[in-house]
């Protein structure tokens, strides 16, 4: 084959394979993650060489992991985690260490050294994120308390993988591994110093993104979609996701996974995370799928006939060890057994963080290529047997329920801890959701119908419209504009009541659907009159850039707008020469 045409003829082979096998795991009610590694299998074993080598398409993957820890970041709500951190935090990280312990003592049994055990052990210890979200959408569970827990247990797994990927090449030398070229070159550090200055690092980077990203990040977004230009919206994601995550490798050495992670938590803040999280889907679905063909691709089947027994060993460890250690844990701070039971069956699986964390292990030469096909084995079969698990977990609720006196005692007396997180939870959605209110004027649909106007506007012309607005309130007797100011803005009054004065004549009074600060604007004069509120009002602000760009695109709205201008000049008294000009403070009687 053509040497030039090797990345197209990867993407192309992993997309097929990967649908075909998608379609058919679905059909048969697996996940069709299964389908894409079973794909990846065979494009492994039945590619030449010079395709299956895993480079190309391990960084295809490399994309994959990034986009979806961006997609992870998106999602990842500060409030959501702080609710359930009583027992996601320590629940994760007693879970974390008993895995890896069990890990560890698994593979000391068959003479492995402790580095590559701890890399085994830490693999098996991290669920993945993406098959739990996928499994608990197929659930309708993403929004229960016990679905929350679940995700937020999981949050706190990767969040501590990232730190174990950012600690790991650091501890190579002491664990045993072949310390790369570039670190052996710089005088011997000592492990502690490493360690600080990796977490310098790893802290500087989080730094700058927290407190420069929430600024200039959802600025930069609004601005985009400003231009209405759906393309370049979609491309600024992307370029943000991809650009951050590279940069942060690049300057602060750390994992593209962290980096892209942080990109989209900082994008969570803005209003238009939604839409960052939809146009970005597509591409983060595809090179999703191609992240688990590049690890069936690493997959060596022989491996199932040779090492059978370990095999089952580390399935067991994943399905048996890691759920019971959860559904103690959980059980042990007080929460109701089907809480427990349901994030047991969400732990019983792994996944992408395995992978990163194994494939590293692998590149550091803590791991040899038959260890990492047992984490691969243990992947494929844990995500494979994951809906029978959940499926067992129901059963076992169910019969739980069924016990007059099991039910009392593992669930009703424990309901109160769930319903205290849950309220928790609740509180927690309802501030994050006042606090975009506030930031917000309206939605698109509102505009239409409160202000007959913008009727006429497309949906995505409305959108767009949107955007331009900024909220602006008022309390009862605040003058919002007065008579003789130069003219700045346009406001929509969405809530209170409002009188339009001269000289401290009344000459209307607005409420919600009506504007008032256009005939200044049109004209290029003063204010025609005051305005102050009555109530307390809210108003959508538009300033006078934004007025006169979108009546330039709008010719009809303009010519509406113009027309009430003119009558409610023709209603307002003028000083002399026509223009209108305010009475000078001392003629005023
Ligand atoms: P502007 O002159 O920019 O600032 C004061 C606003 O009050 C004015 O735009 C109109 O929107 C509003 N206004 C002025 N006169 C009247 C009127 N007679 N009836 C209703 N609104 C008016």
């Amino acid at each position: 084959m053509n040497h030039d045409v090797t990345l197209i003829a990867t993407i192309a082979i992993g997309l097929v394979l990967a649908f075909i096998f998608g379609f058919i795991a679905q059909r048969l009610r697996l996940p069709p993650l299964v389908g894409y590694l079973v794909a990846g299998v065979v494009v492994g074993g039945a590619m030449p060489e010079s395709l299956a080598d895993g480079g190309l398409a391990g960084q295809l993957a490399e994309i994959g992991v990034m986009l979806m820890m961006f997609g992870v970041g998106l999602h990842f709500s500060v409030a959501d985690l702080l609710a359930v951190r009583r027992l996601a935090i320590p629940g994760a990280a007693v879970q974390i260490l008993v895995a890896t312990a069990l890990g560890v003592a698994l593979t000391l049994t068959w003479g492995w050294s402790l580095g590559a055990g701890l890399v085994l052990g830490l693999s098996l210890s991290v669920a993945s994120t993406v098959v739990l979200l996928r499994a608990l959408e197929d659930r309708n569970a993403l929004t229960t308390g016990n679905g929350r827990i679940a995700v937020g247990w999981l949050i706190v797994e990767d969040l501590a993988m990232v730190l174990a990927l950012v600690l790991l090449p650091a501890l190579v030398g002491v664990l045993g591994g072949n310390v790369p070229a570039d670190a052996a070159a710089t005088p011997q550090q000592g492990l502690l110093l490493t360690l600080v200055i990796t977490l310098a690092k790893v802290s500087a980077f989080v730094a700058a993104a927290l407190a420069i990203g929430p600024r200039v990040l959802p600025w930069l977004l609004r601005e985009v979609a400003r231009t209405g230009s759906q393309e370049l919206f979609t491309l600024a994601v992307l370029a943000l996701a991809l650009g951050i995550a590279f940069a942060a490798a690049e300057l602060f050495g750390i994992s593209f996974a962290l980096g892209a992670f942080f990109a989209g938590m900082v994008l969570k803040e803005s209003e238009l995370s939604h839409k960052a999280a939809t146009n970005s889907l597509p591409l983060r679905d595809a090179f999703g799928v191609l992240f688990f063909v590049s690890v069936g691709m690493l997959f060596d089947p022989a491996v199932l006939l040779e090492q059978p027994g370990m095999i089952a060993a580390v399935l067991a460890l994943i399905l048996v060890g890691k759920s019971v250690v959860a559904l103690l844990i959980v059980l042990a701070l007080g929460y109701p057994a089907s809480t427990a039971l349901t994030v047991a069956a969400a732990l019983a699986q792994i996944g992408e963080f395995s992978f990163i964390l194994g494939g590293l292990g692998l590149g550091y030469g803590l791991l040899d290529p038959a260890g990492f096909s047992l984490i691969l084995a243990g992947a494929l079969f844990s995500i494979t047997l994951n809906p029978l698990v959940f499926a067992g977990a129901d059963r076992l609720i169910a019969g739980l329920h069924a016990s007059p006196w099991l039910r009392s005692r593992l669930e009703e007396r424990r309901a109160g801890a769930l319903a205290r997180l849950q309220a928790e939870l609740d509180a927690a959605r309802e501030q994050a959701e006042q606090r975009a209110d506030a930031q917000k004027t309206f939605t698109p649909e509102e505009l239409a119908e409160r202000f007959p106007l913008f009727a006429n506007l497309t949906p995505e012309q409305r959108e767009v419209l949107v955007l331009h607005f900024q909220p602006h309130t008022a309390e009862p007797g605040e003058r919002v504009i007065r008579a003789g100011d130069p003219a700045d803005a346009l406001y929509l009054i969405s809530k209170g009541e409002v009188e339009v004065t001269v000289d401290g004549v009344r000459l209307k009074t607005q409420g919600p659907g009506d504007f008032f600060g256009e005939v200044a604007l049109l004209s290029g004069g003063r204010r025609s009159a005051d305005v102050t509120a009555l109530d307390y009002s809210r108003f959508a602000r538009l300033s006078g850039r934004d007025f006169h760009r979108f009546l330039r695109r709008y010719p009809e709205i303009h010519a509406h707008i113009a027309a009430l201008a003119a009558e409610r000049q023709g209603n307002t008294p003028r000083g002399p020469g026509g223009m209108v000009s305010p009475v000078p403070e001392g003629a005023r009687p």
